[in-house]
C-alpha cells in the first residue's frame, strides 16, 4: 500500500482537498426520505421504509463509501497516486467508483462474474474498472493481489465498514431514522429490520440504539445460502455457506463487520419470498425496489403480524436499500426465476392476503 509521505507537503494539501471534496458531496446532498407504507389505520401498527435508493449513487452504500474514503484519507492510506481496489457484490463498488472519480483516482472493483450487468455498467460509467472472478469466495485474495501489484489501497469494506462509520451519530442512518420518526404516533419503533452484507448497517444501528438507550430491537434478515444466520444461532463464527442469490446481502463467510452481539433476532427469508415481497412493495407503493428490500419487508410483515396477534401497537422500520432498475435481468425476469426454480406466486398471494386480512 502506498503510504502518503508524511513530509510531502503537496501530498498533505492533496489529502486536505480530497477530504473537502468528499465532505462537500455530503453537504450538497439532502437526507433520504422515510416513507409510510400504507396499512389499515385501525391496525394500530405502522411500517416505514427508509429510502436509501435516492442517494446520488442509488443505494445505502453511498454512506459507507463516503465513510471509507474519509477513513482511508484520514489514516494516511490514500494519496494522490493511490489506486483504489474494492471487493464488492456491486453496490459498494458503484458508490466507491463515484468517490474515486470525485477525487481523481483510479478504481478497480473485484466482483463475482454473476454481478448484474446494470451494476457493472454503472461502475464503468463512473470510470471504474471491473475485475470479475468466477468463484465469489476469491474476491478478497484477488483484491489484495491487485492492490499489492498496483501499490494501491484495498478499501476492504467487509473489515472496515463497522469501524469507518460513526455509530454515535454524525447523521448516520440510525440517527436519521429516529429524527424522522419524531412526529409519528410511535416515534420509538418496536423493531428496525435490516439485512447484512458487510454487517456495517446492522452494527451501526445496533450500537446506536444501545448508545441512545432506546427500547427498539434490531432484527437482521438473512437469505438462503448465507453464513450469518447459522453462525448467529450457533455462536460459531467459522461457519461457511454456498453464497446468496439476493445481491448485497448474505455472505459465504461471517464477515468481520458483522456484530452478532447487537442483534436481538435473526430471520431467515426464502429467496422466492424476498422476490415476491420486492414485487409486492412496487404493487402497493409504486416504488421500484431491489431484492434485499424485499427480504427486509418480508421479515417486517412477519413481525407486524406477530405484533397484531399479540394486540401490540407500535412501529416497524426497514430499508429500501437500492432500486429495482438494477435487477431487470434477474428478479424482474420470469425466465430467470424459472431457471432458478423460484416460484414467487404463493408468497405473493400471502402478502396480498396479509394486507386484505
Ligand atoms: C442492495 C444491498 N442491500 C443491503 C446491503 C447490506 O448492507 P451492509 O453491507 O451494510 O450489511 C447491501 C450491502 O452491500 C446491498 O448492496
Amino acid at each position: 500500500m502506498e503510504q502518503v509521505d508524511r513530509h510531502d507537503v503537496r501530498a498533505r494539501h492533496w489529502v486536505a482537498e480530497a477530504i473537502r471534496q468528499v465532505e462537500a458531496d455530503a453537504h450538497r446532498s439532502c437526507d433520504t426520505h422515510l416513507h409510510v407504507f400504507p396499512l389499515p389505520a385501525h391496525w394500530g401498527v405502522n411500517l416505514y421504509l427508509k429510502d436509501e435508493s435516492v442517494h446520488p449513487t442509488g443505494s445505502l452504500k453511498h454512506r459507507l463509501a463516503r465513510s471509507l474514503f474519509l477513513y482511508g484519507l484520514a489514516n494516511g492510506w490514500i494519496g494522490p497516486n493511490t489506486t483504489i481496489v474494492e471487493a464488492s457484490s456491486g453496490s459498494t463498488a458503484v458508490s466507491e467508483a463515484y468517490f474515486a472519480r470525485l477525487i481523481g483516482l483510479p478504481f478497480i472493483a473485484v466482483m463475482p462474474e454473476s454481478t448484474s450487468p446494470e451494476k457493472i455498467s454503472l461502475i464503468e460509467f463512473y470510470g471504474g474498472k471491473c475485475h470479475l472472478v468466477t468463484d465469489p469466495r476469491t474476491i478478497y485474495a484477488e483484491s489484495i493481489r491487485l492492490a499489492t501489484e498496483s501499490g494501491g489501497h484495498f478499501m476492504d469494506q467487509f473489515t472496515y465498514a463497522e469501524r469507518a462509520t460513526d455509530w454515535r451519530g454524525n447523521n448516520n442512518i440510525a440517527e436519521s431514522i429516529f429524527h424522522q420518526l419524531a412526529m409519528e404516533p410511535h416515534p420509538e419503533p418496536t423493531w428496525i429490520v435490516v439485512g447484512a452484507g458487510t454487517g456495517g448497517t446492522s452494527s451501526t444501528i445496533g450500537r446506536y440504539i444501545r448508545y441512545r438507550r432506546y427500547a427498539t430491537r434490531l432484527a437482521v434478515v438473512d437469505p438462503e445460502g448465507s453464513a450469518f444466520y447459522p453462525s448467529w444461532v450457533t455462536g460459531d463464527a467459522s461457519v461457511t455457506a454456498p453464497g446468496s442469490r439476493i445481491e448485497g446481502i448474505g455472505r459465504p463467510r461471517v464477515e468481520p463487520s458483522f456484530l452478532p452481539s447487537v442483534i436481538d433476532r435473526m430471520i431467515q427469508v426464502p429467496d422466492a419470498l424476498s422476490i415476491a415481497a420486492m414485487r409486492w412493495v412496487r404493487e402497493v407503493t409504486g416504488r421500484d425496489v431491489g431484492g434485499s428490500t424485499g427480504t427486509n419487508v418480508a421479515a417486517a410483515v412477519q413481525l407486524l403480524a406477530e405484533m397484531r396477534a399479540a394486540g401490540e401497537e407500535g412501529s416497524v422500520v426497514t430499508l429500501i436499500c437500492d432500486g429495482g432498475e438494477r435487477y431487470r435481468g434477474t428478479y424482474d425476469n420470469d425466465a430467470w426465476l424459472r431457471d432458478q426454480r423460484l416460484d414467487i406466486h404463493p408468497h405473493l398471494a400471502n402478502l396480498r392476503a396479509f394486507l386484505a386480512s
